[in-house]
């Protein structure tokens, strides 16, 4: 990672106060955070703490009360919608953790419709589909219904959908929230993928301190303040049931200084300490 690059993300002191009638809810206090280009970072802590918040400002799908934000060195702090929107399209995918898909529409055409709005030909929109769901591993999954695949499959038909635009940031909050481990693990997989293979910006949100564990720094939030910033010596990672096409390197070409992991089972995230303690360990926190 070169240090001298201007961070893509740069929080300075943000805030963001939610009016509520004649309550004022502090939803972020004077938060600062950078983040490099090609890092994979997590935001974690108990519910209400701010993290969505946190992650809409940087999505700029919202915009704070106070501080600066600063995204590929421009201050998009003050921006008008319609500039935000320009912003979010070319720079930032979304993923969600209720997949967010389109029902009674197929899996490449819950990929193609986003990118009407990117003023793409049709042509153009479905080889970038394709393209895009052959990165997560659905190459064979074309034209299923979102209802036809498992939970799994749909939460990476959502990546595809996010990547489709060729966004440098993908932001994930809390992806694998609805998922059993190993699908988790899939998600996981083709995550760490992107920003192994591509040296895509990754930040997600979970509860799971198992899947924090994948990522190579921890953003704790409390009450609206990041409370502590963790960096993670050798993140696990995670094994695809089924290698996709931005995660076929081998555990010997994992992130730095990650390569003692745990031969596991395909399909699980690695780094637990028994076969059984592999089930995703939910947070507790909420
Ligand atoms: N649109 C809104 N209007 C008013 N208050 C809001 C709004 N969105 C969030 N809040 C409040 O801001 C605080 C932070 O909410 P946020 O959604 O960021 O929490 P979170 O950390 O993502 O929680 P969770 O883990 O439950 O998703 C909460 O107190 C919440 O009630
Ligand atoms: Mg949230």
């Amino acid at each position: 990672m070169n240090v001298v690059e201007t961070p893509v993300i740069e929080l300075q002191d943000i805030s963001k106060v939610y009016q509520m009638g004649e309550v004022e809810v502090h939803a972020l206090r004077g938060a600062s955070l950078q983040v490099e280009k090609g890092e994979m970072l997590t935001i974690m802590g108990p519910s209400g703490s701010g993290k969505s918040t946190m992650m809409n400002i940087i999505g700029c799908l919202d915009q704070p009360t106070g501080g600066t934000y600063l995204l590929e060195g421009e201050d998009v702090s003050h921006l008008h919608d319609d500039e935000l929107a320009t912003i979010r399209n070319r720079s930032i995918g979304f993923v969600f953790q209720t997949f967010n898909l389109l029902a009674r529409t197929t899996a490449l055409q819950n990929v193609t419709l986003p990118l009407i709005y990117a003023g793409l030909g049709r042509r153009e929109r479905q080889e970038r589909a394709r393209e895009a769901l052959e990165a997560v591993g659905l190459e064979h999954r074309l034209n299923h219904l979102p209802t036809e695949l498992s939970g799994g499959q749909q939460q990476r038909v959502a990546i595809a959908r996010a990547l489709a635009n060729h966004p440098s940031i993908i932001l994930a909050d809390e992806p694998t929230g609805n998922l059993d481990s190993e699908s988790g693990a899939d998600v996981m997989a083709v995550l760490q993928g992107l920003n192994r293979e591509r040296h895509m910006t990754v930040i997600l949100v979970t509860h799971d301190p198992v899947i924090a564990r994948h990522t190579q720094r921890i953003i704790h939030l409390y009450d609206g303040q990041i409370t502590h910033n963790e960096s993670v010596e050798e993140p696990l990672v995670a094994r695809p049931e089924v290698p996709t096409s931005v995660d076929s390197a081998g555990p010997q070409e994992q992130l730095g200084g990650s390569a003692q992991q745990e031969p596991g089972r395909n399909g699980a995230l690695s780094g637990a300490e028994t076969p059984e303690s592999r089930l995703t360990q939910r947070g507790g926190t909420r």
